[in-house]
């Protein structure tokens, strides 16, 4: 069966390497239009999108993330030109998880376009000490706000394989 909605499924990578070139803001606008067009528990929409294309501000998160992480990795954000950080309520009983379904509609939109896009659970090392409370302003995160998960988004520079399929990950119970 042939679909542009489960081939762009099937053909998302996790894209790690991207040009210096930035996004065009009708790039920009298409990916925030898929996320806010997220589904959300109740509708609550509890989630917030903070567009960063400045690198200064990019670095000083990353170097926070990886002062605080014990990993071999220099660069969290892998010099994306535009990195989206998802803020929710702290209160929203589903917010992460409506903000993990806005994310990936993000990783989706920016495939259908031509870019590339890696999902980054890791900056929230950033926002466990003190500095997180000025990254938290200046991303704008909304009060009550906390981080939830970020993207980033770019021209790719490499291609990946598909991740290997588990098919033990599904029993059908009949
Ligand atoms: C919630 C979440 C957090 C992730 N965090 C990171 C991250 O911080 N850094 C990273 O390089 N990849 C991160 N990834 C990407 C995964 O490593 C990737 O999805 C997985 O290896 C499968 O590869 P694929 O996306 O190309 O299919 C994250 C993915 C998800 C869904």
């Amino acid at each position: 069966m042939s679909n542009q909605v489960l081939q762009a499924i099937s053909d998302r990578r996790s894209i790690r390497g991207y040009k210096a070139s930035p996004l065009s803001k009708e790039q920009t606008d298409i990916i925030l239009k898929a996320a806010v067009e997220s589904p959300s528990a109740l509708n609550a929409q509890p989630w917030h999108f903070s567009v960063v294309t400045n690198q200064n501000l990019i670095r000083e998160i990353n170097a926070e993330a990886v002062k605080n992480l014990a990993l071999d990795i220099d660069d969290i954000f892998f010099a994306a030109p535009l990195v989206i950080f998802i803020s929710t309520d702290a209160d929203s009983r589903w917010g992460r998880l409506d903000s993990g379904i806005a994310v990936e509609n993000m990783a989706l939109a920016a495939h259908a376009i031509g870019l590339g896009s890696v999902i980054l659970g890791l900056p929230d090392a950033a926002f466990t000490g003190p500095p997180g409370e000025r990254f938290n302003i200046l991303l704008k995160f909304p009060p009550k706000h906390t981080f939830a998960v970020a993207i980033a988004i770019g021209v790719p520079t490499e291609t990946k394989e598909a991740h290997p399929i588990e098919p033990d990950r599904i029993d059908y119970i009949n």
